[in-house]
């Protein structure tokens, strides 16, 4: 292995052994809306309205919510492929803008997407495209290429037979792959993956789902792993994070919350989730309708337009994130919060 492949530390800075390697604070993504004759702004897309967590060092942190939530927004932010308009983004205790450049952060964070043949340069063969951000950040070429084509061979692709290859020449769960050998070249600590599996068929999902668990391990990666499959969020992450209309709804361990949820709109997303157990299967499609429109969100609980528990409270009031009987578990919901003039004090079974 050389040491580009390697996990490294930069002296002085080692992270303390409990503090969160990505902290993510009231950050806010708001998209102008263009219309009309002159292109005037007709209004403003809140995407992301101010989410904030922490993603641990080594864990999976799977991220869900129906589509337009603001998963990809947040992946974005967190890589600086867009700036936020509002909060900070904390990397290893250094904080962006402070302490810490883009280019560290790019280089520590990186990202797959789900289009695997967009992502790649269709004129480079497999070993340049792995190449190129290694050598722009000073990598000699022959060191470069050598880098290319061990990744080849972690990724699963004998380098003999792929490197000189293009795009066009491969499937598509190989250009994922190599995809994910290309954020790897520059040893980054966390890898963010956004519907990174989703357009595969099952068999290669499972594939490289598993390679993905494999490198994570031998490399000491963190994830964050968003996904619209419900079940292969329970199957590759340590916790959960739900989304709902650019806010957090909830958070926590993945077993806390797909056993108990605490917020009713995770409960009705994961009672729409085709089980595994053909004998567990339930009519149970308790989520209905689409989400509201994110330029205007509904007041108070941007849920209570939809759900089955909502009070007058709930338009009226937003409800913060509260701690759950579970350890580390959160929920914006007025039901078992403390003193919300909520009826209920929890969700019926
Ligand atoms: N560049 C942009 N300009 C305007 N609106 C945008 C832009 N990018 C995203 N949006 C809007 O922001 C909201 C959140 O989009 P985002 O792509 O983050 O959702 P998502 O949860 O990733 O959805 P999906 O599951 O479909 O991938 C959506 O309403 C989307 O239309
Ligand atoms: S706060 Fe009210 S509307 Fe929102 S999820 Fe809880 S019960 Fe439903
Ligand atoms: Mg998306």
């Amino acid at each position: 292995m050389t040491e580009a492949l390697m996990t490294h530390e930069t002296a002085g800075e080692a992270p303390s052994a409990d503090r969160p390697l990505l902290q993510v604070r009231g950050i806010v993504k708001h998209f102008p809306l263009k219309g009309g004759l002159f292109g005037r702004s007709t209004g403003t897309v809140r995407a992301v309205d101010g989410i904030s967590f922490d993603v641990r060092k080594g864990e999976t942190l799977g991220i869900v919510g129906e589509s337009g939530c603001g998963k990809s927004t947040t992946a974005r932010l967190l890589v600086d492929l867009i700036t936020p308009d509002d909060g900070e983004i904390v990397f290893d205790g250094r904080k962006l803008g402070r302490d810490l450049t883009l280019t560290e952060l790019r280089r520590n964070v990186q990202m797959v997407f789900q289009d695997s043949y967009a992502s790649l340069n269709p004129r480079l063969t497999l070993e340049d495209s792995i190449a190129f951000a290694p050598a722009v950040h000073g990598m000699t070429d022959a060191d470069a290429r050598r880098l290319a084509r061990e990744l080849l061979f972690k990724v699963g692709l004998e380098p003999k037979r792929f490197a000189g290859r293009y795009p066009h020449e491969i499937s598509g769960g190989q250009r994922q792959r190599v995809n994910i050998a290309r954020a790897l070249a520059l040893s980054p600590k966390v890898v963010i993956l956004d519907e990174a599996v989703s357009a595969l068929d099952k068999s290669v999902e499972a594939q490289v789902l598993n390679l993905l668990m494999d490198l994570k391990a031998e490399l000491d990666l963190t994830y964050v792993f968003i996904s619209h499959d419900l079940n292969v969020v329970r199957f590759m992450s340590d916790r959960v994070m739900v989304m709902y209309l650019g806010e957090v709804a909830e958070i926590g361990p993945v077993d806390a919350i797909y056993a108990k949820p605490a917020h009713p709109y995770s409960r009705a997303l994961l009672a729409s989730m085709p089980s595994m157990d053909p004998d567990s299967r339930t009519e149970a499609v308790v989520l209905t309708g689409d989400p509201p429109n994110p330029i205007d969100p509904p007041s108070g609980c941007r849920f209570h337009t939809r759900c089955g528990f909502a009070e007058a409270v709930c338009s009226r009031e937003k409800p913060l994130l509260h701690a759950r009987a579970a350890q580390g578990h959160s929920a914006a919901c007025h039901v078992g919060g403390v003193d919300t003039g909520h009826t209920l004090s929890e969700l019926p079974a």
